[in-house]
């Protein structure tokens, strides 16, 4: 009785084991073997997020190494004013402090681990200001930075103007927002830059004249994946915009992104399915 359990026992660790490396080789074929996607650009969510830290260094260089086209970033400003990336307006989520990012300085912020909530590998992450990421990253990817919450924060549209003034070539830059009013500050204050709209669902139909608005200052009117459709992805089109979709962790919504024509996917994994999937998807 006892050797039949084991031997059940020995054979579940078995097929558990089997399925691991299956699962493993099947993720890095992904990494190892992208497609063209028809011109598609990838942006990492808060930089590879689905590898390392959400908006720390760790996920920026993942991001780099995995070829995406475009790092997404989360900006807050910090009680000393410093332009900070990081989600959430709370610390607790991604660092071992608590409270309001507003509430510490940059250096208190510098004292927090960024890391250790995702693994303990990453222990040493620290956050970073918007002026770190374009010292490593700038040139090399291009980058997506969104100002959360605005409101909440008066003159940070005049702050990302500041970085922004630095550097001559913004054209693989892009600032996005929930906040349309802010954009369209962002767009007044540094006419080159590309600015984006970020959509709540009820966005999902926006009248032709809505988007005529939106169209004559963003570049991109940027969608949940499950908010979308591809109605509303062809009337942008029509207006000249471009459309980016948030966050496809899954070959099957990018698939959908795909069949729907958008510009560009932004996920946590940075990866596109194979050809062949992509093409039993289009069957
Ligand atoms: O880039 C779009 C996406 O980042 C918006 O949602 O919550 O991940 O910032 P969230
Ligand atoms: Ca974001």
């Amino acid at each position: 009785m006892g050797k039949l359990k084991n031997r059940k026992l020995m054979k579940l660790i078995g097929l558990v084991c089997a399925c691991t490396l299956l699962l493993v080789g099947y993720k890095e074929s992904y990494i190892m073997e992208p497609v063209e996607m028809g011109g598609m650009v990838s942006v990492a969510h808060r930089g590879a997020s689905g590898y390392a830290p959400e908006n720390t260094h760790a996920a920026f260089r993942k991001g780099l190494e995995l070829g995406a086209d475009f790092l997404e970033l989360d900006l807050h400003l910090s009680k000393d004013g410093e332009l900070v990336i990081i989600h959430d307006d709370k610390v607790d989520r991604t660092t071992n402090g608590n409270g309001f990012v507003s509430d510490y300085t940059l250096a208190e912020l510098k004292n927090l681990d960024a890391g250790s909530k995702f693994h303990k590998n990453f222990k040493d992450e620290r956050i970073i200001t918007l002026d770190e990421l374009f010292s490593d990253f700038y040139g090399q990817i291009g980058l997506l930075i969104e100002i959360k919450k605005p409101s909440k924060y008066p003159g940070i549209e005049e702050k990302v103007a500041a970085v922004l003034e630095n550097y001559s070539d913004l054209s693989s830059v892009i600032v996005q927002s929930f906040d349309i009013e802010s954009m369209r500050k962002m767009h007044q204050l540094v006419p080159d830059l590309q600015v984006a709209l970020l959509m709540k669902r009820s966005a999902s139909q926006l009248s032709s004249k809505k988007i005529e608005d939106l169209s004559s200052f963003a570049t991109f009117i940027n969608f949940n994946i499950s908010h979308v459709n591809k109605h509303i992805i062809d009337q942008i089109h029509s207006f000249g915009g471009k459309v980016l979709v948030w966050s496809a962790k899954d070959v099957r919504s990018i698939n959908k992104a795909y069949q729907y024509g958008v510009d560009g996917i932004i996920t946590d994994f940075s990866i596109w399915p194979l050809e062949d999937e992509i093409f039993i998807a289009k069957e």
